[in-house]
């Protein structure tokens, strides 16, 4: 059995869309990493940045995601940079799954400043950030993930559909558990 899918991926390549669909097709819970920090922090990922900065939501973030250990039956979209943390990649490959979700850097780049919250992307040269930050991550997304899925020509419910299918191929996979939490 998969006990719970977890999405990583840069900014923009669409984890949280595409979780919701999974959780939709699979009946598994769907949960933010970023929805619950936010909470934790009573206020937006952008105004943690900025009020406490970026070691601040870190810690958080750490913390949110050793409270989800042991549950089960989870869609778990994360927050770009969530495997910056060795103990956070620990906790997601045994918590389940690691699928990297990712995409053409331009795709990215144009998905992730769209909304203009993105904290990362608040720099003189957004652009130039954007792609250093990528570079540095590819790396650990590749080496923290069971499989990596190109969503540059999908829509979010294909690109469900394919990692559903990776997971029909994934010798991790057993079956999905279908007894009620
Ligand atoms: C971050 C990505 C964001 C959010 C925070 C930091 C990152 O999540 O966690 O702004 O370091 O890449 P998304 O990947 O959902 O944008």
């Amino acid at each position: 059995m998969i006990p719970n899918i977890a999405l990583v991926g840069f900014m923009g390549c669409g984890k949280t869309s595409v979780g919701r669909c999974l959780a939709a097709r699979t009946g598994y819970d769907f949960v933010d990493t970023d929805d619950l920090v936010a909470e934790k922090a009573g206020k937006p990922v952008a105004e943690i940045f900025a009020a406490e900065g970026e070691g601040a939501f870190r810690v958080m973030e750490r913390e949110v995601l050793q409270g989800l250990v042991g549950r089960k039956r989870m869609i778990l979209s994360t927050g770009g940079g969530l495997i910056l943390e060795p103990v956070n990649r620990e906790a997601l490959r045994r918590m389940g799954i690691v699928a990297w979700l990712d995409a053409d850097p331009d795709l990215l780049f144009e998905r992730a400043s769209r909304s203009g919250r993105r904290p990362l992307l608040q720099t003189d040269t957004p652009k130039e950030s954007f792609h250093q930050l990528l570079e540095s991550r590819i790396a650990i997304y590749s080496d923290t993930s069971d499989f990596r899925v190109d969503s540059t020509a999908l829509d979010h419910t294909q690109t469900a559909e394919a990692i559903l299918e990776s997971l029909g191929r994934h010798p991790r996979r057993f079956a999905f558990d279908e007894t009620p939490a």
